[in-house]
This record gives structure tokens, sequence and C-alpha cells, in this order.
């Protein structure tokens, strides 16, 4: 298995580019099935997820032309509406065709999740979501099989809670339903707003995308369309807070400081500068300061960032609370922080962190995305070596990053 070595403390120095946004080009992805036309999507970044996902897509029928951050997609007849479980087992949002494939073929059968490192995350808000729009769901042999042989009719789904991926796939699943839609409590994320952008290039009518309330007309027809995803913004944070916990000095060039406010506005508050430009600067600090930060839906301090902010409060003087309301899981990270010297106390869902402690390196085990990620920033300011080890889950959503941190002085490699 694939581990980073890590020599810590450098402050980086630099400019880094963001690649596009993971979590916007899945869903995207997942709109070419409602359509038998070529959909090429731009900015697409080289990560697992997005390998998964093309694979998924092939087995439903598309053809999937990748060059580069390029890709053109084009399903000209869906042969099998279907998830299988080896896929959807490794790539929660594999769910994220169940709403294509129900409004394109009028019916879908896609393996239920299972468990998961950070939280139960069932998908029970997508399929009440989707009865709502006159599909009949049933559960059999683990997989979910929902069926409108009739079609989609518009329909008015109000979320019990906000969900990202329940509110894409709804949305995907309203554009081509008959009449009106109308998604309350929807998500408001930037992913969403760029899935909608999307769709309406392909003749979808939306309105409110980004908004809590989201009205669609359903057409009955999508036509081909060419689109670039927007930046990732978990990754530019990632960087940001790379820049702050080394106290080095980097530019994040492509970033949209639009999506990343209530990190900007944390980190600004522990005493890092940011200067918004062009390019998104960060000024670590010679002292931070402790500040405290619950995760919230989008425009509030994102979940995806939340193991990364922990790493960085274990260098900032003073304790700090760290509360997670989205996922009840996600505190992983916090137990290989404390190997490295980290003084971190979980109590349900808050964390309590104490800082500055020194840290050292040691070997960590990544459990999920973002852990790997807080456990690489650690590393950066650790003593001595340390060794990451299941790196695959990185590379799940980030392009490269020890290459793109080696490029600003960090001395990072990846040994087989
Ligand atoms: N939930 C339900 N029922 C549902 C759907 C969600 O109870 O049917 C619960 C979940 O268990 C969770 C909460 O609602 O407690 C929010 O989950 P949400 O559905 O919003 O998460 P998601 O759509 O599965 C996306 C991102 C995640 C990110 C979350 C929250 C994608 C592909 N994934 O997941 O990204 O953490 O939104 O912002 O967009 C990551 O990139 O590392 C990652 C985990």
């Amino acid at each position: 298995m694939e581990k980073f070595l890590i020599h810590g403390g450098r402050p980086l120095h630099g400019r880094i580019a963001v690649s596009g946004a993971k979590n916007a080009a899945l869903p995207a992805m997942a709109a070419a099935l409602l359509t038998g036309e070529p959909v090429r999507l731009e900015n697409v970044p080289r990560v697992r997820d997005i390998r998964t996902m093309a694979r998924l897509l092939g087995t439903i029928g598309a053809e999937v032309d990748a060059a580069g951050g390029r890709h053109t997609i084009r399903c000209g007849e869906i042969r099998s509406p279907e998830a299988p479980y080896e896929l959807v087992k490794t790539m929660r949002a594999s769910s994220l065709v169940l709403g294509p494939l129900v409004a394109r073929a009028g019916r879908a059968r896609v393996s239920l999740p299972g468990g998961c490192a950070i939280g139960a995350r069932p998908i029970n808000l997508h399929l009440q979501g989707l009865e709502k729009l006159g599909a009949r769901i049933r559960q059999e042999h683990g997989y979910i099989e929902a069926e409108a042989p009739n079609g989609l009719r518009g329909g008015e789904v109000r979320f019990e809670r906000i969900t990202v991926t329940g509110t894409e796939d709804l949305l995907m699943a309203a554009v081509l339903a008959e009449g009106d839609t109308v998604l309350e409590n929807a998500a408001r994320e930037p992913e969403v707003a760029d899935l909608a952008a999307l769709l309406v290039r392909m003749g979808a009518r939306i309105e409110g995308a980004g908004t809590g309330t989201i009205r669609v007309h359903g057409v009955a027809r999508l036509a081909g369309a060419t689109h670039a995803i927007i930046p990732d913004r978990i990754e530019a944070g990632t960087f940001l807070l790379a820049g702050a916990i080394t106290g080095g000095e980097l530019a994040i060039t492509g970033a949209r400081a639009d999506h990343l406010a209530a990190l900007i506005d944390r980190l600004r508050e522990a005493g890092a500068e940011i200067k918004v430009g062009e390019d998104i600067e960060v000024h670590g600090a010679g002292r931070l300061a402790s500040v405290d930060v619950t995760t919230e839906e989008f425009p509030g301090f994102a979940t995806d960032l939340q193991a990364q902010w922990m790493a960085l409060m274990t260098q900032a003087h003073g304790a700090s609370t760290i509360t997670e309301t989205i996922f009840e899981n996600r505190f992983m990270h916090a137990l290989e922080l404390a190997r490295m010297g980290a003084d971190i106390v979980i109590e349900g869902r808050q964390a309590v962190v104490r800082g500055k402690t020194p840290l050292s390196g040691a070997g960590v085990i990544a459990s999920d995305l973002r852990a790997s990620a807080s456990l690489v920033l650690a590393g950066l300011v650790a003593a001595d070596e340390t060794v990451v080890d299941r790196v695959y889950h990185i590379d799940r959503g980030y392009e490269k990053i020890e290459e793109k941190l080696s490029a600003v002085g960090a001395r990072i490699r990846r040994v087989g």
C-alpha cells in the first residue's frame, strides 16, 4: 500500500494551482446520462473518484473519453440502468446515477452503500424525493429498485434535512419530469449551482439553484453541452491551511474566494493574513490564536475542511472547540493527531483542542479523504518523519497533492 513520507518543519512558499472540484465533476458526469448527445466537461480533476464514476458510466452504457482534464461523455443508449455493489461500496457518490437513470430509462437499480468511515450516510432522502416525483421504490438483495415506467411527474419535495447529493439527484430527476417541481430546503452548495448551470446549458429550465428553494420546469428532452467545472474549494482551503500551519506564504491560483468565505474569516481570526485578489494569498502568522468552529451546510464552515482545521488548531495558542454537525463520526483523525502529540479530547460531536503542542513525526493511518489531508498538514509541521499510510484515501479527491506541495517547498514523497 502506498504511503507518504513527510519531513516537517519547512514553511511553504510559492504558487499552487487548484484543480476542478471533484464534488462538482461527479454529478456533472452523472448528468451526461440524461441525454444521448455528447456532454463535454472541462477542468475535471484527475482523481480516483472520477475514474470510478467513469467506470460506472461505462457499465451503464456510456462512452467516456478522458484526455487530461477534458471528458467527453456520450450515452447513446442506457444498456444497464444499474450501479453495482462493487462500485458503490468504493464510492457512495455512485448513488448520483439514480435520479438520471429513472428520469431517462424509467428504472434504476442501485446498490445500497452500506457503512462509511464518517457516519451512517443513508440515502433515504433521495428515495423519498423520487417517490414524490412518482417513482416506485423497492429494496431487495441490498439494492434499491426504482421504477417510473410512464415517466416522472413534477412534485413538491421538502428535504427533512439538507443533503448535497440528494438535492443533485432530485434536480437531475426533475429536469425531465412532466410539469413543475419545487425542491425546498435544498442544499446551497456551489456544486449544486454548478450542476444546475450545466443542466441549463443542456436545455433544462431551473431557477433558484444555489438557494434553499429550487424550481424546475420539466422539459421533454435535453441536448449535449460543454461546461467547465468550478474550482475545488476544499482543495483550495486545504492549501490555505497548509500555508497557515507552516507559517509560509502561498498564493492559491484559480480558486474562488466567495466559495471559501467561512474559512477565510476563521483564518483571519486565527491571525493569518489573507489577501484576496486574482489569487488568494495566505501569510502564516508568527503566533496563531485558537478559534472555535462549527461545521454547517454552505455557506457555513465546511465539514470537508474540519479535519484540516483541527490540524491547524494543534498549532494555535489556547483551547478551541470544533463541533461537527453534519456527520456523526468524523473525528477519526483526532486519534491519529494525538499520536503525533496533539492534545485533543472528543466528547460526542465536539472536540476540544489545546495548543500549541509540538508535533513529532509518527506512523499514522488515513481513515478517509479529508482525514488524510489533515495528517499531511500535521506532517508538514511535525519534527522528523511522518509516515501517512493508506494514501489511496487522499488519491480519491486530491490531484497529485504530493507534487503540488513539493513544488512549494514541502518535503513529501510517495513510496510504494
Ligand atoms: N443524510 C441522510 N439521508 C440522506 C442523505 C443524507 O440522513 O438521504 C444525512 C447524512 O448522513 C449526513 C447529512 O445528511 O449526516 C448530510 O449528508 P449529505 O447528503 O449532504 O452528504 P453527501 O451528499 O453524501 C456530499 C459530499 C461530501 C460532503 C457532504 C457534506 C459529494 C460527492 N460528497 O456528500 O464530500 O462531506 O456532501 O457537505 O458531493 C468529501 O468530498 O470528502 C465528502 C465526504
